[in-house]
């Protein structure tokens, strides 16, 4: 820790880090394991991925853990997801609130499918039991498009202009984002994705517009404190101009 803080100048740290935690499927065949032993790796992957944050001082935290696409998954890819979903939230809940992690799910918690009742539960026990915290925040993206997002949002100010609550020729860009669920938050600044694929594959698209990307052929159960550590630096070796000279 003493160590990260001394490479890592809190100056060119992002203050929000998102995060596609990609190649779980293949860090598990290349073992000649099922899919779900490399879900089961990523989430150890994951556990010092927070922590790491949480020491190094990133202000917000974004995770993709599951999209709107990912339950064409098989049944039992799905059931093993929604597994170590609620053990997460269930073994872990206590410790993110003692660090004063605030979580936030980003998607639609109760438009989950039958038979996630209790993962739908323990995640809203999760915003609810750390919504005063003053940390790290944590959004898990689950069950989460970003083309949802953007449509659920448009929908939203659509209905409140139909009932005479807003006029929609004085709708403004900071208005829009306060229906998103990210609203109050930071743009993302930096997006890290796993597993060398180079796509957005629906995640914060609005979010997004500014971000610097960083694609590394590392699978996400092998993502470690050293290679979060090597992105942080590529990082604040960018140059972000926003459309400036
Ligand atoms: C990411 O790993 C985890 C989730 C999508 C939940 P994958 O399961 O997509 O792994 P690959 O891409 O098939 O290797
Ligand atoms: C994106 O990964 C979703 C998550 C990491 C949760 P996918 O593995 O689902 O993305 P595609 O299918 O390769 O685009
Ligand atoms: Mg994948």
């Amino acid at each position: 820790m003493q160590q990260e803080k001394g490479i890592l100048d809190k100056e060119k740290l992002p203050r929000h880090v998102a995060i596609i935690m990609d190649g779980n499927g293949r860090w598990a065949k290349k073992r000649n394991m099922p899919r779900t032993f490399g879900h089961k790796a990523g989430v150890e992957a994951l556990r010092e991925i927070i922590k790491m944050s949480d020491e190094i001082g990133i202000e917000y935290l974004t995770i993709y853990a599951f999209s709107t696409e990912n339950w064409k998954r098989s049944a039992e890819e799905v059931g093993a997801l929604m597994g170590l979903l609620l053990e997460y939230f269930t073994k872990e809940l206590e410790e993110l609130h003692r660090k004063n992690v605030r979580i936030r799910i980003l998607g639609d918690i109760d438009g989950m499918p039958k038979g996630t009742e209790r993962q739908q539960l323990a995640l809203h026990r999760a915003i609810d039991r750390t919504k005063e915290n003053t940390g790290l925040t944590l959004n898990i993206a689950l069950n989460y498009g970003g083309q949802q997002e953007i449509l659920r949002a448009a929908k939203s100010i659509a209905l409140k202009a139909v009932n005479g609550e807003a006029d929609p020729t004085q709708l403004t860009k900071e208005a829009f984002e306060q229906e998103l669920f990210t609203h109050d938050e930071p743009p993302v600044d930096f997006l890290i994705r796993t597993s060398g694929e180079f796509r957005l594959s629906n995640f914060l698209l609005w979010q997004c517009a500014y971000a610097e990307f960083y694609i590394t052929d590392v699978l996400w159960p092998d993502f470690n404190r050293d290679t979060y550590r090597d992105a942080l630096l590529a990082y604040a070796g960018r140059d972000r101009r926003f459309g400036g000279a």
